[in-house]
């Protein structure tokens, strides 16, 4: 599926996406500001922000970044900031397989349900890599491929229906670090079913 397919599919769920995404996904975003260990002052970005749920969670003594490739769920997120109060906070429409920051911009890098939209997750973890700076927390929330080598291989099975309405189902969290470098710190449930986990990782270059 192209980015421009994946931007058409966002750009559509947009008016709906709180209601059935949002408190579904709530008990990872809550974990979020523990998992990136922050810190007054430091610069956090969000890849695939979406209408902003998991930046609401985040303290206010941060510099915080979204970016997304819909409009449409960044007009979402443009309204909430405001209902906040969070002027501060930066959104921007961008493609996460191309991040338009230099090097080492950021100290926590946040993919929140994000990197099983993309075609190709691999690149969009070496881009958050990229601009994480040396010794900087990347944390990613995401559906896994299960464990258990039945449930698995269901998931891979209906994989590209899933992928038709936004989201893979085939995707194995060690193998995707270990293919982008990346050192697994802290690998935590966020449902008690154990199908969507949170990965913490070092960026040590
Ligand atoms: C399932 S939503 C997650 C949104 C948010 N992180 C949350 O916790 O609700 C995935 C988001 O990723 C965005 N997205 C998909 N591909 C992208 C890309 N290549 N670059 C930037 N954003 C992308 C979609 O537009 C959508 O808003």
């Amino acid at each position: 599926m192209s980015v421009e397919h994946v931007e058409k599919v966002y750009n559509t769920y947009s008016s709906v996406y709180d209601l059935i995404f949002g408190p579904v996904f709530n008990s990872g975003r809550e974990m979020a500001p523990d998992l990136l260990n922050l810190y007054p002052g430091a610069r956090l970005l969000e890849v695939g922000a979406g209408t902003g749920l998991s930046i609401a969670e985040m303290p206010r003594d941060i510099e915080i970044t979204g970016v997304d490739l819909s409009q449409k769920m960044l007009d979402k997120a443009h309204k909430r900031m405001a209902q906040l109060g969070r002027a501060d906070v930066q959104l921007l429409k961008m493609d996460a397989t191309r991040l338009e920051f230099g090097d080492n911009s950021f100290d926590r890098v946040l993919a929140a349900y994000f990197v099983s939209t993309v075609p190709d997750p691999v690149r969009v973890v070496h881009e958050m890599k990229r601009v994480c700076k040396p010794g900087g927390i990347i944390v990613i929330m995401n559906h896994f491929t299960h464990e258990v080598p039945l449930v698995g291989a269901l998931e891979r099975f209906l994989s590209p229906l899933f992928y038709r309405v936004g989201f893979r189902t085939d995707l194995s969290a060690r193998p995707l670090m270990e293919e982008c470098g990346l050192e697994v710190d802290r690998f935590e449930k966020i449902d008690f079913m154990g199908n969507w986990k949170a990965v913490r990782c070092f960026n040590r270059k």
